[in-house]
């Protein structure tokens, strides 16, 4: 922060505990991970065995957007590396690494092999073989709908001995829509994360509150009204960009205390809050994003039709999944009315957007 705008603020005290926020980024782990030992546990379970050389077993994640299935595992995964040395902890976003490929070079990169140029994913994944059996290995796919192809995971169930492989999504469904030999093969244990309630929704928030903002700046009643949208929108992540906006618009204010009115201004921001980033979608949902925006308001069976029209491929059914997948992500609004002159309809509306990053 320049001088001009210590002086502004009135002195070089901020809100804020750091100068950085990082623990208002989504991707902080904080300690421990609240309200989810049951889930936990369940998870250290299958993963147990592999500390008596046996083989784990597999595990099926699955929950909505932001109820901390990414930030139970990653802690999970710290833990087994302060542990042990004979577990390797593998971390994987299927939605930066979405081919059998790019996942094989994570992998490589992870472990420390540097030869990867030129060299084939087979080569490579032959060298992953090698080193990884001579351990055990907790493999973590998170958003694994994302994947373009299974040849990875397939893979990992046939050539690996010991092994807990650990798959996360939104969606309950994905499971059963993955290929036979796949499916044959994991036998996975499922489990569900739901959303918080509205008491723990906000022992999380103020726990992070705890690590992000010095003590005693936040009036209650603003931290209530900002806990209470996070649990109506089920969702944390909705609760830590609600924190960090109040909490800068106190500063810009050169308040000492965020009050109710920030936090009220910071809830005028909610509504161009999506997700995650547009730029992770895969093709065919970003151009029905794309279209969404640019035809706010249409019935979903135009909609299709302008879809076909601009080259979609995907049938009726699919098509319907993925605005489905779209909603559930906070992209796109669908508003169903009943009756009408033509009975039901289903309006799809553009849901304005912000990149996850950008704050
Ligand atoms: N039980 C918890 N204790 C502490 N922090 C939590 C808890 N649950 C969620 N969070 C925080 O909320 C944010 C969202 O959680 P997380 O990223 O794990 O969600 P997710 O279930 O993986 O969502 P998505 O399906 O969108 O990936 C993170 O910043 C995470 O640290
Ligand atoms: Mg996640």
């Amino acid at each position: 922060m320049g001088g001009l705008f210590k002086d502004i603020l009135g002195s070089s005290e901020s809100l804020f505990k750091n100068e950085s926020d990082v623990p208002l980024d989504f991707s902080f782990v904080p300690k421990p991970i609240l309200y989810r030992e049951k889930e936990q546990r369940a998870i250290a379970a299958c993963i147990k065995p592999m500390f008596q050389d046996k083989s784990g077993r597999n595990i099926f994640i699955y929950g909505q957007p932001g109820v901390g299935k990414t930030a139970a595992c990653r802690h999970l995964l710290r833990e087994i590396e302060d542990e042990t040395e004979e577990i390797v902890p593998i971390y994987i976003n299927c939605w930066k690494h979405n081919t059998t490929y790019k996942i094989v070079l994570e992998v490589c990169d992870f472990m420390g092999f540097k030869f990867v140029q030129n060299k084939k994913t087979e080569e490579l994944f032959r060298w992953i073989r090698q080193t990884l059996n001579k351990k055990a290995v907790v493999f973590v796919l998170d958003e694994a709908d994302k994947l373009e192809d299974l040849d990875f995971l397939y893979m990992l169930l046939e050539d690996i001995a010991r092994k807990s492989i650990v798959l996360i999504t939104n969606y309950r469904d994905w499971i059963n829509e993955i290929e036979e030999r796949i499916k044959s093969r994991l036998m996975p244990e499922v489990i569900e994360f739901k959303p918080y309630d509205h008491n723990e929704t906000k022992g999380i928030l103020k726990q992070r509150m705890e690590y992000a903002f010095q003590p005693n700046v936040w009036g209650n009643d603003a931290f209530e009204l900002i806990a209470k949208k996070a649990f109506e929108m089920q969702d944390i992540r909705a609760g830590l960009y609600l924190m960090k906006q109040a909490g800068l618009i106190a500063e810009d204010k050169s308040s000492r205390k965020i009050i109710i009115e920030h936090a009220q201004l910071a809830l005028e921001k909610i509504k161009d809050f999506s997700i995650k980033s547009p730029s992770e979608l895969a093709e065919d949902e970003q151009l029905i994003l794309g279209l969404v925006k640019n035809n706010s308001g249409k019935k979903i069976g135009d909609l299709f039709r302008l879809y076909q029209q601009n080259g979609g491929k995907l049938v009726y059914k699919s098509f319907q999944r993925k605005i489905d997948k779209l909603q559930k992500s906070k992209f796109i609004l669908v508003e169903k009315t009943a009756g009408g002159d033509e009975g039901n309809t289903t309006i799809i509306k553009s849901n304005a957007e912000k990149k996850l990053t950008e704050f």
